[in-house]
C-alpha cells in the first residue's frame, strides 16, 4: 500500500483533492456571509484504509469545515456550520455514526443519517433551509441512476447552494446503446440519438447534456465538468459536475480543475512507474513524469478548445456588442479550457482583424470580468 493509502483507487483520491480545494476555497468565501451547510448525500466510508477518514469524503470535508470555521472566528463574523452525512448500508452507517458523534460539537455540529437519500429529500431541503444558511451538497454515488434528474431535483432546486455530483461517464457512454436502459432521466427524452456519435463525441455529447439539463432544472447560471481519469488507462473514468449561480463559484472551479489537472499527472506517473517496475523487475531511477504517456486529457483538451470558440465567434457572429463577461462564461464552462486560452484567442482575433475589443480603459489592460469590455465581430479574417 503506497502512503496516501489511496493505491487501486488513485481516482478517489484525485476526487477528493478536488473536493478539498473547492471546500476550503468556497467555505472561506461564502462563509464570510453565511452560515454553512454540507450534506454528503453518499458518505461511505468507502474503502477507506485511515482510521482518521482522513481518504474519505465526509472526513476531508469535517476538517476543512473545522478549519475554514475557526480561521473565519477569529474575524469579525463566525458563521455557524453544520455537516448532515448520509449512507444507506448498515456498515458503512455504523462507521459514520461513531465519527460524527466524536467530531458533533456546539461549534460544529455533525449529524450521520442511515437513509436513502432520494427517499428524503424533504428531510434535506428542509435542513438546508435555515435563514441565512449557504448549503454545499455533494451527490457521489456508485453508478448513475441516482444522478438522474428526477432523483435530486429538490437539491437542485434550493433557492441557495452548490452542487457537486460525480457522473459515470463511462458507465453512461457505454450504456448508451443499450435499448433496455432508459437514460432519459439523465440525459433527456432524445438520449438516443447519441448513439449516432462515438467515441470522445459521444463521451462529450453526454457530459455536455447532462451539464444542461442540470442547469436547467436547477435555473443554475453556470456548470461546469472536471475530468477525472482512470489512474491505469488512457481513459476518463468519471467528471464531477459542478452548478453554482455565480461567477465567483466558476473562478474558483476552475482553478480546482487546473490543479486537479497538474495532480493527476503526477498520481499517474506514479501509478504507471509501478506498473512498469512489476511488469519488468527493473528499479527504475528516473523521475515518474520522464516516461509519463497520456493522450486523452490532451485531447479533450484539443477538441474543447476549438469547439469554445467556434461557439463564442457564432455568438459574436449573431449578435452586436457582446460583453467579455459573456464569452468568459461560455469558453469556461467546457472542460480543461481556461481563461488564458480565451484570452490568447481574443488577442489573435483582434490581431487578424475579426475581432474589435471596446471599453479598454488603457491599449494593454488585461482583458477582465465586471470591467465593461465588450467584443465585436468584424467579419472574416482578411489573413485566411
Ligand atoms: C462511491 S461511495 C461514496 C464514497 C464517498 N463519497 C467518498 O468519496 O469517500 C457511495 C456510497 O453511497 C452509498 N449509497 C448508495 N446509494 C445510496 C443512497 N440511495 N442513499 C445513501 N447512500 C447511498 C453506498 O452505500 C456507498 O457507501
Amino acid at each position: 500500500m503506497t502512503e496516501s493509502g489511496y493505491q487501486d483507487r488513485e481516482q478517489s483520491e484525485l476526487k477528493h483533492y478536488a473536493i478539498k480545494l473547492y471546500l476550503e476555497a468556497a467555505a472561506r468565501i461564502l462563509g464570510s456571509a453565511w452560515n454553512l451547510k454540507y450534506v454528503d448525500c453518499c458518505a461511505g466510508p468507502w474503502n477507506s484504509t485511515k482510521s482518521d477518514y482522513s481518504d474519505t469524503s465526509f472526513g476531508i470535508a469535517f476538517e476543512v469545515l473545522r478549519a475554514a470555521r475557526e480561521e473565519l472566528s477569529s474575524r469579525s463574523w463566525a458563521p455557524q456550520v453544520a455537516c448532515l452525512f448520509i449512507e444507506k448500508e448498515m456498515a458503512p452507517f455504523s462507521e459514520l455514526d461513531a465519527f460524527a458523534k466524536a467530531k458533533n460539537s456546539p461549534d460544529l455540529r455533525v449529524r450521520a443519517e442511515n437513509w436513502d437519500f432520494a427517499e428524503r429529500m424533504d428531510e434535506i431541503v428542509r435542513y438546508c433551509s435555515s435563514p441565512r444558511t449557504f448549503p454545499f451538497i455533494l451527490i457521489d454515488p456508485w453508478g448513475w441512476k441516482l444522478a438522474g434528474i428526477s432523483q435530486i431535483s429538490p437539491l437542485l432546486k434550493l433557492k441557495r447552494g452548490e452542487v457537486v455530483i460525480n457522473l459515470m461517464s463511462s458507465f453512461i457512454t457505454r450504456f448508451v446503446n443499450d435499448n433496455a436502459t432508459d437514460l432519459s432521466d439523465l440525459l433527456g427524452k432524445d438520449f438516443p440519438e447519441l448513439r449516432r456519435l462515438s467515441g470522445s463525441e459521444r463521451e462529450f455529447a453526454v457530459v455536455r447534456k447532462y451539464c444542461d439539463l442540470i442547469k436547467r432544472e436547477g435555473d443554475f447560471a453556470y456548470v461546469c465538468a472536471l475530468p477525472v481519469m482512470k489512474p491505469d488507462s488512457d481513459a476518463f473514468n468519471f467528471y464531477l459536475i459542478y452548478a453554482t449561480r455565480h461567477p465567483k463559484g466558476v473562478d474558483v472551479f476552475k482553478r480546482v480543475e487546473k490543479r486537479t489537472e497538474e495532480r493527476t499527472q503526477v498520481v499517474r506517473a506514479d501509478v504507471q512507474k509501478r506498473q512498469r517496475q512489476e511488469r519488468t523487475g527493473n528499479f527504475e531511477l528516473f523521475e515518474p513524469d520522464v516516461q509519463y504517456r497520456e493522450r486523452k486529457y490532451q485531447q479533450l483538451a484539443t477538441d474543447n478548445r476549438g469547439r469554445a470558440q467556434r461557439q463564442i465567434l457564432d455568438h459574436l457572429k449573431m449578435a452586436g456588442d457582446v460583453p467579455y463577461d459573456d464569452c468568459w462564461a461560455e469558453a469556461l464552462q467546457y472542460s480543461a479550457v481556461y481563461q488564458s486560452d480565451l484570452r490568447s484567442w481574443i488577442d489573435a482575433w483582434e490581431k487578424e482583424g475579426t475581432v474589435l475589443v471596446k471599453g479598454r480603459k488603457f491599449p494593454t489592460e488585461l482583458l477582465k470580468r465586471d470591467c465593461g469590455h465588450l467584443l465585436a465581430y468584424r467579419g472574416e479574417s482578411v489573413l485566411t
